[in-house]
């Protein structure tokens, strides 16, 4: 019988029932599925405003077989934001059923966005990559993704003793300090980029900016480098002196960084500087750290499998508990 309603899942919503665990073994199944081809990534597509902004929209569709759901992840990207707006917001992800092509869920979404970034898709690239119980981690830019990305690393990585904090905006590394300031880990809040990345065993770069921030000879042996902002804020020479660039998923990654000048500062880089993609890392394929010295990075711009899984995650657990907002279709 056709479905006559569907549930609408506000941003509380969402917190009340999706943990940040929930959230990285999401992704991780997802990587697996893709890996074994069981997910259909659709062909993203990039809608330019049109009023001469450097603005757009991306709509991100999926299908994910063995979850029997498919979706679509539709969110904007602003370069030149409305006075007060930010640069992203107001992310929305829809579910529909698969067998019967009915929308589930109208899931709102950008806390799915940052939780699954830096805190998820991040979280697996580290844990691949990363040095036996690394000590210390360094973020470089402390907004949303900042902030859920240290929510995701401090729930993946007991053995994290310092986290060192740097933005332009001292005032935003306060925040993050404060917040999980009872984890037992020490909070540094530093006064230049060098500064928070000297030492660290993991370092995480996931500012806004479009300056490269981190030099590449602040990289040193055994560092796990996690670019969440592709090479914008890290200098892309990192590439060649890494021993292995691991990115998220072959087909969507490889065009982003071959193609895109934006990325990488216009500084080429090609397909055999690419030692794996995760999938292949997670079944055994290829190995991922072989020794403590080691320079590895990761990079990945995302799929939106991750946000209509964790939708569906969402909108099953909201079900359950008559959490959400039934709209009439
Ligand atoms: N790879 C992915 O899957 C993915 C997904 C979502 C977002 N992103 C990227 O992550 C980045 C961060 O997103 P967000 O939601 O945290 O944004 P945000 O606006 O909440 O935070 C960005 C932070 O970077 C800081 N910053 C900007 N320029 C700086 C500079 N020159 N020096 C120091 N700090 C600076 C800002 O002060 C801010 O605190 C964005 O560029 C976004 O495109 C990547």
């Amino acid at each position: 019988m056709e479905k006559k309603e569907l549930l609408y899942l506000s941003s509380a919503d969402v917190e009340s029932v999706l943990s940040r665990r929930d959230v990285i073994d999401t992704v991780e199944k997802i990587f697996r599925q893709a890996g074994e081809e069981s997910v259909v990534l659709g062909q993203n597509s990039f809608l330019s405003t049109g009023d001469g902004k450097p603005n757009r929209f991306i709509a991100m569709p999926v299908s994910i077989p063995q979850e029997k759901v498919l979706g679509l992840k539709w969110i904007n990207i602003y370069n030149q934001p409305a006075e007060g707006y930010p640069f992203s917001h107001g992310n929305l992800v829809l579910v529909n059923d698969t067998e019967t092509g009915s929308p589930l869920a109208v899931v709102s979404a950008t806390n799915i966005t940052t939780m699954r970034t830096a805190g998820g898709h991040g979280v697996i690239g580290a844990r691949c990559l990363v040095k036996k119980d690394p000590k210390i981690l360094s973020v470089i830019g402390c907004g949303g993704q900042g902030c859920n990305g240290v929510g995701g690393f401090l729930e993946e990585f007991k053995s994290l003793e310092e986290i060192r904090l740097y933005d332009a905006y001292p005032a935003a590394c306060e925040v993050i300090a404060q917040m999980y300031s009872e984890s037992g880990v020490e909070f540094k809040v530093c006064s230049t980029v060098k500064e928070a990345v000297e030492g660290c065993d993991i370092l995480m770069t996931c500012s806004s900016s479009c300056e490269i921030l981190v030099e590449k000879d602040w990289v040193k042996p055994g560092m796990t480098v996690i670019a969440i902002n592709g090479f914008q804020d890290i200098d892309p020479e990192v590439v060649r002196l890494a021993d292995k660039w691991v990115i998220g998923m072959w087909q969507e990654d490889l065009l982003h960084y071959t193609t895109s000048s934006d990325l990488t500062h216009g500084i080429k880089l090609d397909e055999s500087m690419v030692y794996s993609d995760i999938p292949e890392l997670l079944s055994g394929k290829k190995a991922g750290r072989e020794n403590d010295e080691e320079i590895l990075i990761y990079s990945h711009m995302g799929m939106g499998a991750f946000d209509v899984a964790c939708a569906n995650i969402a909108y099953t657990r909201a079900k359950e508990k008559g959490i959400g907002t039934i709209l009439e279709i």
